[in-house]
């Protein structure tokens, strides 16, 4: 491939080469430059508050075993036993201070450390003196305001500083609350055929809005008369690092924990009272952004945090080139009513769950565009310069910097490691 993207401010045009979602060598340099060396979203910190509790996790393809240690500590081990290698852990979650391998029964605390073998005479002594034989841990965990990451590169720069702005942004969605957020619940999995890169840019593309998601907005209008016309208005945001964000004004005015149902006069009420509080803890300013904007963003490469009607953290991962595994979580406000809880998870399902109106039509959408990419090598590029006449610095959310932010970045890595390899021959 000469080149994975065309960048011509001049002619305001900016152009993606559509191999980039189909080759598999491009996807073998991507695990290798991108996944093995980014931070990626392990999950938050209250999925697991007490000691022993644990859950499996699959992050940049590996399988591993996020638990909370009897010291306190969180950990995010290798679920692969020292012996011969079995998935140690096959529970997706539960709590216990020692896992038992199931093929020769080897045990390990819930720090990775060797406890147990049955059949010990045969071991010399000292056996694991060295620690050599105990489960092995991802070596950097750090976490943002109780989001963790890993990186499974040693020498990566810390999650703060890769993170760099967007943490402006998880700040606004975590300050909601005035005692933190928490996960709910299970994770919600499921498959897409398309390429991984279609919903980081769908994430924040507002510009679909309104014509993949129409029957979700027709319906919400005909269960309100009084509703208007949704207008989608906001920016899109360079984030840096290939991060960014829209910001938009929420359509119907943003219910701090919920959208609906905005005719209960108890909704409007605290809606009103928690807008108050929150002008209290934060000013006018950030309180108004904080209670009446929408906020989709994307941290490179693959965690998308949609902080809506309720909020989603969602990872994925591609298994092959035209084929992404999708895990999505949803979060919320600790301490919140049961009414407001039943009112965002209903949301949740409604909306971005997996049964909802958006996440289908999302993934009809993608996958249309994948099924394009497969079979028509002909056509070559797509154009992601909506925008770009207004200049970088003030997009709007339904123009497409925020993709471009990404390509830039994702160009600015993968070409480089085809540039490296076209010098070496
Ligand atoms: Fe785990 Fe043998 S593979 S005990
Ligand atoms: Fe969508």
């Amino acid at each position: 491939m000469e080149r994975i993207i065309q960048d011509n401010l001049e002619k305001s045009e900016f152009l993606v080469n559509r191999r980039v979602f189909t080759d598999k060598e491009i996807l073998a340099r991507e695990r290798a430059e991108i996944f093995n060396k980014c931070w990626l979203f392990i999950g938050h910190e209250t999925e697991i508050p007490e000691a022993g509790d644990y859950k499996r996790k699959k992050v940049g393809g590996r399988n591993l075993l996020f638990v909370h240690s009897q010291d306190g500590e969180i950990r995010a081990l290798f679920n692969t036993c020292p012996h011969r290698g079995a998935l140690v852990c096959r529970e997706d979650s539960g709590n216990s201070r020692v896992f038992r391998c199931f093929y020769h029964a080897w045990s390990f605390k819930n720090d990775g450390e060797l406890v147990g073998m049955p059949g010990k005479d045969g071991f010399p002594e000292g056996f694991n003196d060295e620690g050599t034989k105990n489960m092995k841990a991802v070596n950097r965990l750090e976490s943002y305001r109780g989001f963790m990451f890993v990186n499974f590169d040693d020498n990566a720069i810390s999650l703060d500083e890769y993170l760099g702005n967007a943490k402006e942004y998880i700040d606004l969605v975590v300050d909601q609350s005035e005692y933190g957020m928490e996960a709910l619940g299970g994770v919600q999995q499921y498959s897409v055929r398309a390429n991984w890169k279609l919903l980081a840019e769908n994430s924040v593309d507002l510009y679909h809005g309104m014509p993949t998601h129409k029957t979700y907005f027709d319906i919400k209008q005909a269960q309100d008369p009084n509703l208007k016309r949704v207008k989608l208005e906001g920016k899109g945001i360079n984030l840096g690092n290939g991060h960014s964000v829209i910001e938009y004004v929420a359509p119907w005015g943003r219910p701090v924990a919920q959208w609906t149902p905005i005719w209960d006069e108890e909704f409007k009420n605290d809606m009103e009272k928690m807008k108050t509080r929150l002008a209290e803890r934060f000013g006018e300013d950030r309180a108004d952004r904080i209670a009446n904007y929408n906020r989709n963003i994307v941290i490179f490469p693959n965690l998308v945090i949609n902080d809506i009607m309720a909020v989603t953290a969602r990872t994925f991962y591609p298994s092959s080139p035209g084929y992404m595994e999708v895990q999505g979580y949803s979060l919320a406000p600790k301490g919140e009513s049961d009414k407001h809880r039943l009112a965002r998870n209903n949301n949740f399902l409604e909306f971005l769950g997996p049964g909802g109106f958006a996440t289908p039509d999302d993934n009809e959408a993608l996958e249309l565009c994948q099924e394009a990419y497969n079979n028509n090598s002909e056509v070559e590029w797509n154009d992601i310069s909506k925008g770009m006449v207004r200049g970088e610095g003030n997009a709007l959310a339904t123009d497409e910097l925020q993709m471009r932010s990404f390509w830039r970045h994702y160009n600015s890595i993968i070409q480089e490691s085809l540039n490296k390899e076209v010098a070496h021959r």
